[in-house]
């Protein structure tokens, strides 16, 4: 098994050479993410917190959704995925960048109504600290959103296998059962997951504190 630091590193090499053209190369994500954001209730004045935000696209989505309420928080462990959402978000006055690893978050606790991810879980060195952590700083009843591909049947474990020879930050995929179980752990309650008919096949697990 590698080192969770070393894999830290190598994610924040990987992002910060992409982060130029991550837009242009990955812009096939964005389905998954505008279904992520359509189970999302985010009510008045919401505090959100986006673990892993790459170039801040989910965070501008849903700010344009609450016409100009509530603050809007991204953390990358990549600085350079940091700058260019900051640079793309230079509008957005309630948009906040931080390089931060989603591991050990700056914030205090319950602090967030919602914490989402998209397109980066399996990137994570450490889930379940991470999933942890996302409940220290979400409030009593927040919610916290996890979209990513889903790893439910044999073909999708096969295929895990080989992308990790294409991809060389990426960790591993994970079924639904084992998000109940990083919840569980976390002390955080399952509340369902819901299947996205966008392609690669992503799934979002949803969990209250
Ligand atoms: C495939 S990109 C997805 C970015 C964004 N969520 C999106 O969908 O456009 C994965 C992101 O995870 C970040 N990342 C990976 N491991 C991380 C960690 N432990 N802490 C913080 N960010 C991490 C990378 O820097 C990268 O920006």
């Amino acid at each position: 098994m590698q080192n969770p630091d070393e894999i830290g590193r190598q994610n924040e090499e990987l992002r910060d050479s992409r982060a130029q053209t991550y837009d242009i190369r990955f812009g096939f994500t964005r389905g998954g993410q505008r279904k992520l954001l359509s189970l999302i209730p985010l009510g008045q004045n919401p505090y959100v917190l986006d673990l892993a935000c790459g170039t801040g696209y989910a965070l501008r989505e849903a700010a344009n959704r609450t016409s100009g309420q509530g603050q809007f928080y991204g953390v990358d462990n990549s600085s350079k995925m940091v700058e260019m959402a900051q640079i793309k978000s230079k509008s957005y006055p309630n948009l906040h960048f931080l390089k931060s690893r989603v591991e050990e978050l700056p914030f205090d606790n319950n602090f967030f109504d919602v914490i989402m991810s998209s397109n980066a879980f399996h990137h994570f060195s450490n889930p379940e600290k991470t999933v942890k952590e996302a409940r220290r700083v979400l409030k009593p009843h927040g919610r916290l959103y996890i979209s990513d591909i889903a790893a439910n049947n044999a073909f999708m474990r096969i295929s895990d296998k080989f992308s990790g020879r294409l991809e060389p930050a990426r960790v591993e995929f994970y079924s639904r059962k084992e998000f109940q179980a990083f919840f569980e752990k976390a002390e955080l309650r399952y509340v369902g997951s819901v299947r996205s008919d966008v392609i690669p096949p992503i799934e979002v697990h949803i969990a209250e504190k």
